[in-house]
């Protein structure tokens, strides 16, 4: 076997054949690490011997792993976070349950843990169980789009600050699912609207469902504006959908891509996906100054 990359839209995503992601070689590594510069999205099929041990040993390759949060209904204190509708004794969950509304937050398109202080660089989600229809997953350019902007809305957004908050996003869907624990866990944080990855120096719009509004301009209106920007990214030239098969391992540029889960149908099917997260190397802002991450 040798390592192909093969292109799967003219502005993200390339699916990889080839390896086994429990025996990458340093110079297939080395592939799949500028794989994932280039194209953001990177599709790994095949990975039926996939378990939490060998996704969690290649996720480390990349840099440190992010901690699960604790109101995760799949488990919190792991780096293994866990999006499931199957309870502890096989049965499926409920659609109304709470565990369901919250994992119904990925639904929106967004960028994983950017209510963090430091956001993360990638996110590597396995389909462990898959609904044989729906359930996808979409993935959105935010590269591409901000390179389809003019010079002045890039000059008009670049110097823009968010304030991401978990507790915002999540409660669009219920107010109950978090509380005052939550918050002290995870107050709202700020993040550069234009988010430049370090290797590369490409710059990407940084929004999605996180993000409560911009620092400094009227509530409302910078939700109207933060909502235009996430219209403008998830346009159908800039996105990727990903159809599940079982032993499909995703992985995916926080930095340069939104992403939103698809429905299916919950009272019939299951559906289980584990997701390691790479931690980033830096904040994007420090007193106001834009910080490379
Ligand atoms: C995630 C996520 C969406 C999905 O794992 O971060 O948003 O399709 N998943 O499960
Ligand atoms: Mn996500």
């Amino acid at each position: 076997m040798s390592i192909t990359i093969t292109p799967l839209t003219p502005v993200l995503g390339a699916e990889i054949t080839g390896i086994r992601i429990g025996t990458v070689t340093e110079a297939e590594f080395a592939a799949i690490n500028q794989a994932f510069e280039d194209y953001s999205v990177l599709v790994i099929r095949d990975q039926t011997d996939i378990d939490d041990e060998n996704q969690l040993a290649f996720s480390y390759r990349f840099g440190a792993l992010e901690q699960v949060i604790s109101s995760n209904p799949g488990g919190a204190g792991t780096e293994i976070a866990i999006f499931s509708n199957v309870d502890e004794s096989g049965a499926l969950i409920p659609p109304k349950d709470k565990r369901m509304l919250y994992n119904a937050g990925n639904q929106m398109w967004h960028t994983d843990s950017s209510y963090k202080p430091v956001p993360s660089t990638a996110s590597l989600l396995s389909g462990r169980v898959v609904p044989p229809e729906g359930g996808e997953t979409e993935f959105a350019s935010a590269r591409a789009a901000w390179e389809a902007l003019s010079p002045e809305e890039q000059a008009e957004y670049e110097p823009l600050v968010a304030v991401h908050d978990f507790l915002y996003s999540r409660g669009l869907i219920d107010k109950t699912l978090l509380g005052e624990k939550d918050r002290k866990e995870l107050p709202a944080v700020r993040q550069k609207m234009v988010r430049t990855n370090p290797v590369n120096g490409r710059k990407a719009i940084y929004v999605g469902a996180h993000a409560s509004h911009i620092e400094g301009r009227d509530v409302e209106e910078s939700r109207a504006l933060l909502r235009r920007l996430t219209e403008f990214v998830s346009q159908p030239q800039f996105t990727y959908t990903h159809q599940w098969k079982p032993g499909d391992l995703v992985m995916w540029d926080n930095r340069a891509v939104l992403h939103r889960g698809k429905g299916w149908d919950e009272s019939k099917y299951k559906r289980v996906m584990h997701r390691t997260t790479v931690a980033g190397v830096g904040p994007t802002v420090e007193d106001g100054q834009a910080f490379a991450a």
